[in-house]
């Protein structure tokens, strides 16, 4: 599925504000995605940390596993928005990108790193998970 602008945009909003939930008070680095699935429905997430730091939950993860738990199964691209105060250039994590192999088309699934709805850079799976298992 060819994602247009309009869905970019509409995408990287939703990832703002998916990020105002972010539960973290331990890095206060803060994450939202949303997730936009081939049928057109869209699934939020934010990171959610833990005292034990181990069973924390990153913003992407979050957004696959609502989706997945609800049913969905093919995808067509991921926003991801995340820094403490401002937002920096935030790249899915490698245990985010392996979750991301298990359910995307490695060359057609865009994740959209975005920094506000005008800046932001695009990358294919197969571009940021290369040589994947
Ligand atoms: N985090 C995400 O939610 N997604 C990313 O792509 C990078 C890292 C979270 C995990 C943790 O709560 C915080 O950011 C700092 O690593």
């Amino acid at each position: 599925m060819k994602v247009s602008g309009t869905q970019r945009r509409e995408l990287i909003e939703k990832a703002l504000a998916a990020r105002e939930n972010s539960y973290s008070p331990y890095s206060h680095f803060r994450v939202g995605a949303a997730l936009l699935c081939s049928d057109g429905s869209v699934y939020t997430g934010c990171n959610i940390e833990n005292r034990a730091y181990g069973p924390t939950n990153c913003a992407e993860r979050t957004a696959f596993f609502k989706a997945v738990s609800e049913g969905k199964r093919e995808f067509a691209a991921i926003a991801i928005t995340g820094g403490e105060n401002e937002t920096v250039w935030c790249y899915p994590c490698g245990v985010c990108r392996q979750v991301m192999a298990e359910f995307c088309a490695p060359d057609a699934f865009e994740i959209i790193c975005a920094r506000s709805e005008e800046e932001y850079k695009t990358y294919t799976l197969a571009e940021l998970l290369p040589e994947m298992f």
